[in-house]
């Protein structure tokens, strides 16, 4: 364990304090003089994925100007800055999702998306999957099924969760169903499916189909005939990483019509270039969402947090709701947001995600290969996890128990989600 820890700090570059990685966590103790970008909580145990952008210098400087002119109008007020943001976000998403609503927080937008769901379709019941991580409001606890957050007190009524196609811990799982350099070491009979960029869709992957048989017993087991909605991360962050097969989410988001229900992804990690291949995280399964719900990397550490959603949603929740935030859309918020999105184009960190992401999975599969200890690399772009196991030949490996990890403080699966201009 103590080799291959070394190995993965020298792939990485990096030289800890010790073995033991600090308690909290939130870094490795990178030592000696900082590079700038190193400033940020990136190596986290939660993957909070804070910022996209690091330090940059522009995005302070938005900040400076707009607190030396006006920090607050509530979103009653029209501020150009809103409108400006709101224009150059939606035109990131593709039609139809191009109405923008402003919050402060991931767990707000989750919520505000729930809401919308329930509003347009007229139902309560909302599915995601276990392992996923939606927040930690009252409402959205519903929604996060990580056992930690978990309570014995009422929360989250009207949500359902339905089995995590997690193709290397769960039951199914091959050689062909990741959307990543880095394949499972589990094999399968499939035949390899088109390879990224080709296009062609992906319709022979058995384990896909087994976790859609899954899928289709939550919709006739556990929710009712109509349902309001299906929240999924496009890649679970909290979870450690975990890729769904290919196809999967198309699939699933078929059904979830089929019953009244709409989709919505949870871009709060995946959002902003992170996957490097695209710039969402649902276009790389190929499917177009209802609702986005996207926050952390938006603001490069400043809270704030947006719903995207279609005219009809927008307009379904305002039969019901006057929608207003306080500080939601604020300038200060808007100007730092602008400035994020004109650091990410002018710098290239989608590129450039998807340029070291694809050098860091590709070296880190070679530790796989040769350390015993390390069962899985996972994950696309900037969005990385490690696994660590106790016997990587059984089919479902066997976790790390507490006191057999020497990274005790990480877990055992590490994710490592860095700042794109890493
Ligand atoms: C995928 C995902 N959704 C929602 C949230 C909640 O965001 P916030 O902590 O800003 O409320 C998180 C936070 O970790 C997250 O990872």
């Amino acid at each position: 364990m103590i080799g291959a820890w070394r190995h993965l700090l020298r792939a990485l570059h990096l030289k800890t304090l010790s073995l033991w990685t600090p308690k909290t966590c939130f870094s490795l103790n990178v030592m000696g003089p900082l590079p700038e970008h190193y400033l940020t909580p990136t190596f986290s145990e939660k993957g909070l994925e804070l910022h996209p952008v690091s330090h940059t210098r522009k995005v302070n400087a938005a900040a400076q100007r707009q607190l030396g002119l006006l920090w607050h109008t509530s979103s009653v007020f029209f501020h150009p800055l809103i409108h400006e943001y709101a224009e150059k976000l939606s035109a990131l998403l593709p039609e139809p999702l191009k109405v923008v609503f402003l919050v402060n927080s991931g767990s707000e937008a989750n919520d505000l998306a729930m809401l919308m769901a329930r509003a347009h379709s007229d139902s309560t019941d909302i599915i995601s999957f276990r392992g996923a991580y939606h927040g930690c409001s009252p409402y959205t606890l519903g929604l996060t099924n990580v056992g930690i957050y978990k309570m014995d007190l009422p929360h989250g009524m009207g949500c359902q969760p339905t089995m995590c196609p997690d193709i290397f811990r769960g039951p199914w799982g091959g050689s062909h169903c990741r959307d990543s350099p880095v394949q499972t070491i589990r094999k399968c009979s499939c035949a390899p499916g088109p390879t990224e960029g080709e296009g062609g869709t992906w319709d022979c992957c058995q384990a896909k189909d087994q976790y859609i048989e899954q899928f289709k017993d939550t919709l006739s087991t556990s929710v009712a005939k109509s349902i309001a909605g299906f929240f999924a991360e496009p890649i679970q962050g909290v979870n450690g990483v975990v890729q769904y097969p290919k196809g999967f989410l198309k699939e699933a988001f078929e059904l979830v019509r089929e019953r009244g229900g709409v989709c919505i992804a949870d871009e709060v990690q995946t959002g902003f270039g992170r996957l490097g291949s695209h710039f969402w995280g649902f276009q790389t399964h190929d499917v177009l969402p209802d609702i986005v719900t996207m926050a952390k990397g938006i603001g490069n550490g400043f809270p704030m947090a947006a719903v995207v959603t279609t005219p009809e949603i927008a307009k379904s929740l305002t039969k019901h709701l006057l929608h207003f935030n306080t500080f939601g859309g604020n300038p200060m918020a808007c100007a730092i947001g602008s400035a994020v999105l004109e650091v990410i184009k002018e710098e290239n960190l989608q590129e450039n995600s998807q340029e070291v992401g694809t050098y860091m999975l590709l070296k880190l599969a070679k530790l796989r290969d040769e350390f015993e200890i390390v069962g899985d690399v996972r994950g696309k772009g900037l969005m990385i996890g490690i696994e660590m196991v106790k016997d990587k030949n059984l089919l479902r490996c066997t976790r790390l128990s507490p006191s057999e990890k020497d990274v005790k403080a990480c877990g055992d699966i590490l994710p490592l989600n860095q700042t794109l201009n890493w």
